[in-house]
């Protein structure tokens, strides 16, 4: 059974090292995070599980890694400045500033008595600094609030080195940030995020087609990945939720402990960006169809997924708990090209006779897996520690090992354990793991 309750995996997330709340030893920085030793392990495995999909298996896609900090200009010509804002009214009463967007029948969550709101003003999300040793004008710079505008900004360099037409995409993975007025729940808001995000440029006539495409193939990235398909639903954007951008939008969200939560948004950005770069650039920011001797600006389909919220998911949805030999567990049951590690190692005990073999069947497998190497604790207890941080395989290094060339394979799932000869051992967990 998947995680009911947000906090079995908060508890996890710091117990085993998956996640802290971020510069604890002063008390904490409100809801913002940093990724232990297992977090960032999986936390990259998830946003690799992204581009193996999006980039590598594919041969219209390219990836990019552009600037975190951009000027004026660019957010200028995207409408983030003018339009990138969320709706805040304060409280007369307790004084506190709530988003009008998320207030149930205008009632102050405080619940405090003969409270008034003040009239809505917009407040915009984005983080402004300055670069250069003076501050003042034209000084002023912007955390981008969304990897996108890093695509559309580079689109006629990718388009010219690349040689592609459309359809075709160019993909980013990357922080972005938001002064967000209500973060919260773990790490799924939060101020500083990192995105997947993929703009794919196709022919006007056929955005509709490409639109129900990645739609379809988003849903079936995060089932193939491990969440069930009663997990997940596809929801349409009513009008008044569009983005400034956009012209049809639909969430992929996920059934958090809380209620149905956002993972990604597949949006139909139209040519919007790339005319407003144009007009504001004064660059040209559109294609010539040698064939047909056409010129246009590409729409834009945009399938744009948070990572740590993704992550979250995963981490819910694998969570379980069972009972082994009369014995209670908990088990990530996390697919194996995201738990942190695929392979723990684990010498039956820490005599001299048995580590330098166990230490060199951790230096081959090291080279192709991210592996464990545990000589702490009885064993049933690193099996316990191996299936709470969702390794898949664990390979145990026995006295008999000495004598008879083999180790023992035990599996997290069903905790079935198979001998194998060591001289077989690279090419056995290669077909149990997948690859
Ligand atoms: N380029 C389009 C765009 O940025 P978005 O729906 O605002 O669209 C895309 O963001 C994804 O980024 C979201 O579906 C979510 O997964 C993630 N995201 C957005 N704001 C976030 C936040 N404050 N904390 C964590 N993830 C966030």
């Amino acid at each position: 059974m998947p995680a009911t309750d947000l906090e079995q995996i908060v508890n996890l997330c710091k117990r085993r090292g998956f996640v802290y709340p971020s510069a604890e030893i002063y008390g904490g920085f409100r809801s913002s995070y940093d990724y232990g030793p297992l977090g960032s392990l999986m936390l990259r495995n998830v946003k690799d599980a992204w581009v193996r999909a999006m980039v590598q298996e594919r041969d219209d896609v390219m990836l990019i890694d552009a600037a975190i900090l951009g000027p004026h200009a660019v957010f200028e010509a995207s409408g983030h400045l003018a339009n990138f804002s969320d709706p805040l009214v304060d409280c007369t009463v307790c004084k506190k500033r709530f988003r009008e967007d998320q207030l149930d029948d205008r009632d102050c969550p405080q619940k405090m008595k003969g409270c008034t709101f003040t009239e809505a003003r917009a407040f915009n999300l984005m983080f402004k600094t300055h670069a250069g040793p003076v501050e003042g004008e034209g000084t002023d710079v912007f955390m981008r609030p969304e990897t996108a505008q890093g695509m559309f900004v580079n689109f006629a360099n990718v388009l010219q080195t690349s040689r592609r037409k459309p359809p075709f995409g160019i993909a980013q993975v990357g922080k972005s940030f938001r002064n967000e007025i209500t973060p919260g729940n773990f790490i799924f808001r939060t101020r500083e995020f990192e995105q997947m995000e993929m703009e794919y440029f196709v022919p006007p006539a056929e955005s509709a087609k490409w639109y129900e495409y990645w739609c379809q193939e988003r849903m079936n990235w995060y089932i193939e990945y491990g969440i069930p398909a009663d997990m997940l639903r596809l929801r349409a954007h009513a009008s008044d939720e569009l983005s400034h951008y956009s012209a049809g939008t639909s969430d992929i969200e996920f059934k958090f402990p809380w209620g149905w939560g956002e993972l990604e948004g597949i949006a139909q950005r139209t040519d919007f960006d790339l005319k407003r770069h144009a007009e504001y650039s004064k660059q040209k920011l559109d294609y010539f169809d040698q064939a047909t001797n056409e010129r246009y600006v590409p729409f834009v389909v945009e399938p744009a997924a948070g990572a740590n919220r993704t992550m979250a998911a995963f981490l819910l949805a694998a969570y379980d708990e069972d009972v082994v030999n009369d014995e209670s567990r908990t088990v990530l049951r996390l697919h194996p090209r995201l738990a942190p590690y695929q392979v723990a190692v684990l010498p039956l005990s820490k005599k001299d006779t048995l580590m330098p073999l166990a230490k060199e069947i951790y230096s081959k497998l090291a080279k192709r897996y991210m592996c464990e190497f545990d000589e702490t604790q009885a064993i049933g207890r690193r099996y316990r520690r191996q299936d709470e941080i969702g390794t898949p395989f664990c390979v145990t290094v026995d006295f008999d090992s000495l004598e008879d060339g083999a180790v023992t394979i035990r599996e997290r799932d069903t905790t079935n354990q198979e001998r194998v000869a060591i001289s077989d051992l690279e090419n056995e967990l290669r077909v149990k793991i997948g690859f």
